[in-house]
């Protein structure tokens, strides 16, 4: 790349896309203009485009589940569908009233603590946004119970006053070990202070499943359907993002679908040259295939960004962790790359020794906006200077300088993009989710797999039924294996 560089003086110039309020900067990267046109071309052989009209069009391409995928239709504010739109104004009323005190709980107090009761898609999406956007956060405190760790549930109960607190239980399929068990550890707790007829005051539900959240005995009009054309970890857009409508507002969780389907728009109708999702998946595809990199490092230089890559792991992971091709024969070449990372500057702080000095090659993404929101001056310059770099310093290391031991030798040529945008807003952070939605959706093309199912979540969800009921039952007939009957004779009582 350093020769790349110097012997190119429009390279930087030439490798970058702008759009709207995101300039990308894919310049550093192990790419010339013949790499770029041969994978845009690969991204033309195995039909792309085609692709993307059948995910839009509502054709069931999460074949293995023989259902569509229709996210983006949760923000398709141009045509909406009236069951979408219905959901949005039941979302509106809900979290006006919450928010404005005009909903009460059962002594007559408004609410001040919405917890969100979910796992996996159903905490990771509406957390993460909720971190992301505190800064328009209004008085709520909004909490999220996900682990089915009993000390996770009990430390986020503690401090609560039950006459003050909304729970909202979200589960798709409402059949989640972690979700129900926790939502029934909260009724009960609930009911330590409280009658069965109170319920329909503090408790919530989003899911497909309405026959089981009724039989919860949540009431019909606090209950908020879903889809199931929405995958889980695709549904923060769904009334699976009510906590976040209750953290900032109706208006501003409008403005989050809003400017994910800017994105929607752009990735379908941009020439693929220009196209920031085809470009990120294409370099991604890149690494892995042909340089077989395993892992991806993201970095957002902004700490309310700080659940970020929690929430990509589970969408690029769950969605493209797969081996099997789409006609059911093994892949003969690797797929979904690892997702890490960390906050800038403290991952610098950490795990950066790594990248610059590593052995192995890991490419990265740094996120960082132009603009702070606190606006302090002198920290955002140098939260931008130490991003940029950082970046510069991975791809130029100590190319061409004296230095005087191997220790203190960066080999450089360490691959970067650097997305630039112009400020943390609900917009923008929209737009830069729906980014990362569709590069995954990219790869998955490209490596003929079916992203939107997960049955690799099944075959531990089926064993610890049988280890649990050998733990709390005592009975081992159903365990097999002897490292496991091992473990399970080492537990007391
Ligand atoms: O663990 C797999 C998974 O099915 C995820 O895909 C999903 O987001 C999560 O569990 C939670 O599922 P649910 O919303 O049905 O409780």
């Amino acid at each position: 790349m350093q020769d790349l560089f110097a012997n190119d003086s429009e390279r930087a110039g030439r490798m970058t896309i702008q759009w709207a309020d995101f300039f990308l900067d894919y310049s550093k990267n192990r790419v010339n203009t013949e790499t770029m046109s041969l994978l845009y071309e690969l991204a033309e052989e195995v039909k792309l485009q085609e692709a993307m009209t059948a995910q839009f069009t509502g054709e069931p391409i999460n074949q293995t589940e023989g259902r569509s995928v229709g996210h983006t239709n949760l923000r398709d504010f141009d045509s909406m569908k009236p069951e979408v739109a219905e959901i949005l104004q039941k979302m509106k009323a809900f979290s006006t009233a919450v928010i404005d005190g005009s909903w009460k709980g059962f002594t007559g107090k408004s609410i001040k603590t919405v917890v969100n009761i979910g796992i996996g898609g159903s905490d990771l999406g509406p957390n993460m946004v909720c971190e992301a956007l505190r800064y328009y956060k209004n008085h709520l405190d909004v909490r999220f119970v996900s682990n089915v760790d009993g000390d996770h549930v009990m430390e986020t109960l503690k401090d609560l006053d039950r006459e003050t607190t909304l729970f909202i239980i979200v589960s798709k399929s409402f059949t989640t070990q972690e979700t129900l068990s926790n939502a029934n550890t909260i009724r009960s707790w609930f009911l330590e202070r409280a009658e069965e007829e109170n319920i329909e005051k503090h408790f919530a539900a989003v899911s497909t499943n309405l026959e089981a959240v009724e039989a919860f005995g949540i009431s019909s009009e606090n209950i908020f359907p879903m889809w199931d054309w929405v995958g889980g970890r695709f549904s923060l857009w769904s009334a699976v993002g009510i906590s976040i409508a209750c953290s900032v507002g109706y208006d501003k969780f409008e403005e989050l679908l809003r400017g994910a389907h800017s994105m929607d728009q752009h990735f379908r109708n941009t020439p693929f040259e220009q196209n920031i999702p085809v470009t990120l998946a294409l370099l991604s595809i890149w690494y892995n295939n042909f340089f077989k990199t395993e892992s991806e490092c993201v970095v957002p230089y902004s700490q309310y960004l700080h659940k970020l890559v929690a929430y990509l792991q589970q969408g690029l992971m769950e969605s493209n962790g797969k081996r099997t091709d789409r006609n059911g024969e093994p892949v003969t070449y690797d797929t979904g790359t690892i997702i890490w990372g960390s906050t800038g500057t403290n991952a610098q702080h950490a795990f950066f020794q790594l990248l610059h000095q590593g052995t192995k090659l890991i490419p990265t993404d740094f996120i960082v906006f132009a603009e702070s929101l606190h606006g302090k001056t002198d920290h955002q310059n140098k939260l931008l200077a130490n991003c940029f770099a950082q970046t510069e310093a991975l791809m130029m290391g100590t190319y061409g300088s004296e230095v005087e031991n191997n220790f203190k030798v960066f080999g450089g040529n360490r691959p970067t993009n650097t997305l630039l945008i112009k400020k943390l807003t609900p917009h923008s952070l929209g737009a830069l989710i729906a980014m990362y939605e569709h590069k995954l959706f990219v790869q998955g093309v490209v490596w003929n797999i079916y992203s939107f199912d997960q049955w690799g979540v099944e075959l531990g969800k089926k064993l610890a039924k049988d280890t649990l009921r050998a733990i709390s039952e005592k009975d081992v007939t159903g365990i097999k294996n002897k490292s496991t009957l091992g473990l399970l004779g080492k537990l007391k009582g």
